[in-house]
């Protein structure tokens, strides 16, 4: 009910528009026919009403009166969709590839060579072209505020046009049942002012900074001895270019973990390593059994992912 983009703003209004249109008739059917049983109730004694058969005034009102109705709400919808979803003689280039995971988001910016999970950054007022991916099951992809549901289908991108109004932070989440973490697939929506996201996206299309202490080097040094760059990207470490979960060339510098479940703090982040599916039962991040200082080697190595 807070639209914060033309997009959901239209329709917003395309919801007032038939929600009234059915309240009036909603309110004119149903106080007619407890004005007639008031009225017409049928007394003792009252002789047998008047039979009515074939009344041509009154079976073209009530069928035309239905069609015109149709055909504005169809007219008023034909306008939102337009707004929503403009005709266009060829498919634009995407400017956000966004493809879903049990239970993530991966975020591409395939101009801007940055890569990103789960937090969307968008700059206000420029219209994005969202390319809408998945990589296992259909999910859906929804940010209430700023755009229409989507479906994330396998083999089948789909599209949404966004922009967005005002700077701040917008709450999306998945919106298709999609197995057991489900509910913990959060998207945050960051909306900047250009300068802004101009400097966010210079940040972002960096390679990760060189560990400098002693317990970070470790941590870098398991990172890349374990199975860990299979599965996670981290730009400008050597093979560690796995894109199975999200890319972490700047994971300190995101919001939350685990696509929403919590928040990004280095108590967190290890809480994480420790045991995944202890914050998230069912995810794909594998349980390696870390010890102490494994943990705190890692958790120091990540933090520096700014
Ligand atoms: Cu992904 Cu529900």
């Amino acid at each position: 009910m807070e639209p914060a983009s033309p997009q959901t703003g239209a329709t917003l209004t395309l919801f007032w528009i038939v929600g009234i249109v059915a309240a009036v008739i909603f309110a004119f059917v149903a106080g007619w026919i407890v004005w007639n049983i008031v009225k017409y109730r049928a007394k003792p004694g009252d002789p047998e009403p008047p039979q009515e058969y074939g009344n041509v005034k009154l079976e073209l009102t009530w069928t035309a009166v239905p069609i015109l109705i149709i055909v504005f709400l169809f007219f008023a919808s034909l306008v939102t969709m337009l707004k929503i979803d403009p005709l266009q003689s060829t498919s634009p280039q995407p400017d956000v590839v966004v493809t879903a995971h049990q239970w993530w988001w991966d975020v591409r910016y395939p101009n801007l060579r940055v890569r990103t999970a789960n937090e969307i950054h968008v700059p206000v007022g420029r219209r994005l072209y969202f390319q809408i991916d998945s990589a296992d099951v259909i999910h859906d992809f929804w940010v209430p505020q700023l755009t229409r549901k989507i479906d994330a289908i396998p083999g089948h991108p789909n599209y949404v046009w966004m922009n967005v109004d005002t700077p701040g932070v917008y709450r999306g989440t998945c919106a298709e049942f999609c197995g057991a973490q489900h509910a913990h697939m959060r998207i945050r929506v960051v909306a900047q002012t250009e300068e802004d996201f101009e400097a966010w996206a210079k940040q972002q299309a960096e390679v990760a900074p060189k560990p400098t202490t002693e317990l970070a080097k470790k941590g870098l040094e398991h990172f890349s001895a374990m199975a860990c760059p299979s599965c996670h990207a981290i730009l400008g470490v050597p093979g560690a270019g796995g894109a199975i979960g999200p890319d972490l060339t700047h994971l300190a510098s995101r919001a939350t973990l685990a696509s929403g479940t919590i928040l990004n703090t280095p108590e967190n982040l290890r809480r994480w390593l420790a045991e995944p599916d202890a914050i998230k039962p069912g995810s794909h991040m594998p349980n390696f059994h870390l010890d102490a200082h494994q943990l705190d080697a890692l958790t120091a190595y990540l933090e520096t992912l700014q």
